[in-house]
């Protein structure tokens, strides 16, 4: 469908009108390929990277629904998984000069983003990258023929839903006429970036539950509660674990100290710095608070959007 330029325009427009549409509040029309919803130009990366992209062995992939935990969690399994190439402690540490999303990519939105296949083997080893790709829309050499690691993690959803009302308007991504009332109501109905967050949730929570050497689970939740022991779990889960002696040199500190939110927005990268990408490197820090919906939601939204969620996840062990 997308080899060669000339035939990309009409094809894809002919693929794309094809689909069910939703206009949502923001700026562009969402459109739902394989039960999730995108925009016009994220749904043709990913279906390049479908297309494209071959997973390695040793890959490892963080994934999230957006606004979940996707910079501390690439900022995280950066340090821990590149500490012998990187010191955590390094004054010229990249992380201290770049944000994590320069760092760890995105292999849809970022790679193989405006029909660029990109030279994937440019990539230090282990690639380290990223993906927002439902389950199901993940590329075949990602799901079936290789060992490589996916690293989740989810949110309670209705922190997502704020968070991202806010990163659309920091971003300048949502249409102006719009409220956060109509945003909640198409986020509960599924209709938002990479949505229904809960399909999303769920089909990695049982694949970690099928393929718990490939697939980690983590909850942001947990992570802001007990952050070292869930760096433990990530750096055991990626073959990585620490040292005796880094236990006893107090890496895995330095390593969340490095990662914190107050470090990490405090960093003139973060402040100022605008992405590769071309995205203000600020908009990925907000509060990084747990239960911060309850300052922006009515009781009667919390109180539905909490419904939803009990009814989605109810009977999959991810309520406990
Ligand atoms: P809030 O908007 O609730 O503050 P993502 O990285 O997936 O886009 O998610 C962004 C959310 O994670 C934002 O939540 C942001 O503030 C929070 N966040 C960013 N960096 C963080 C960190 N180092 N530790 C904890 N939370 C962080």
């Amino acid at each position: 469908l997308f080899d060669g330029q000339e035939l990309l325009s009409q094809e894809c427009q002919d693929f794309i009108s094809s689909l069910p549409k939703e206009k949502s509040i923001t700026l562009q029309p969402l459109y739902q390929y394989q039960g999730f919803w995108h925009n016009d130009r994220c749904l043709l990366a990913l279906i390049s990277t479908q297309k494209h992209f071959e997973a390695q062995d040793s890959d490892v992939f963080v994934v999230s629904n957006p606004k979940c935990g996707t910079t501390w969690l690439k900022s995280l399994t950066f340090a821990l998984l590149y500490r012998k190439q990187h010191p955590v402690t390094a004054q010229n540490h990249p992380l201290l000069s770049s944000n994590a999303h320069d760092l760890v990519p995105y292999i849809d939105m970022n790679l193989f983003y405006d029909n660029k296949i990109p030279d994937m083997e440019s990539f230090p080893s282990p690639r380290l990258l990223a993906t927002h790709m439902p389950y199901v829309s993940l590329p075949d050499s990602i799901k079936n023929s290789s060992k490589c690691k996916l690293v989740y993690v989810s949110r309670d959803p209705k922190d997502a839903f704020v968070s991202l009302w806010h990163h659309g308007c920091n971003a300048g991504l949502h249409d102006l006429n719009s409220s956060m009332e109509e945003a909640f109501e198409d986020y509960c109905k599924g209709i938002s970036f990479y949505g229904p967050i809960w399909d999303h949730v769920l089909q990695y929570w049982n694949q970690s539950l099928l393929n718990p050497q490939t697939t980690l689970f983590l909850k942001y939740e947990d992570m802001k509660a007990h952050p070292a022991l869930h760096l433990r779990r990530l750096a055991d889960f990626l073959g990585c674990p620490f040292s005796a002696e880094e236990e006893e040199s107090g890496v895995v500190d330095q390593i969340l100290n490095l990662c914190s939110f107050d470090h990490l927005i405090g960093l003139q990268v973060n402040k100022t710095g605008v992405s590769k990408w071309g995205v203000d490197n600020n908009v990925f820090f907000r509060r990084g608070q747990v239960g911060d919906a309850k300052n922006y939601l009515s009781e009667e939204m919390i109180k539905k959007i909490d419904g939803i969620t009990r009814d989605r996840f109810s009977g999959s062990g991810l309520l406990s």
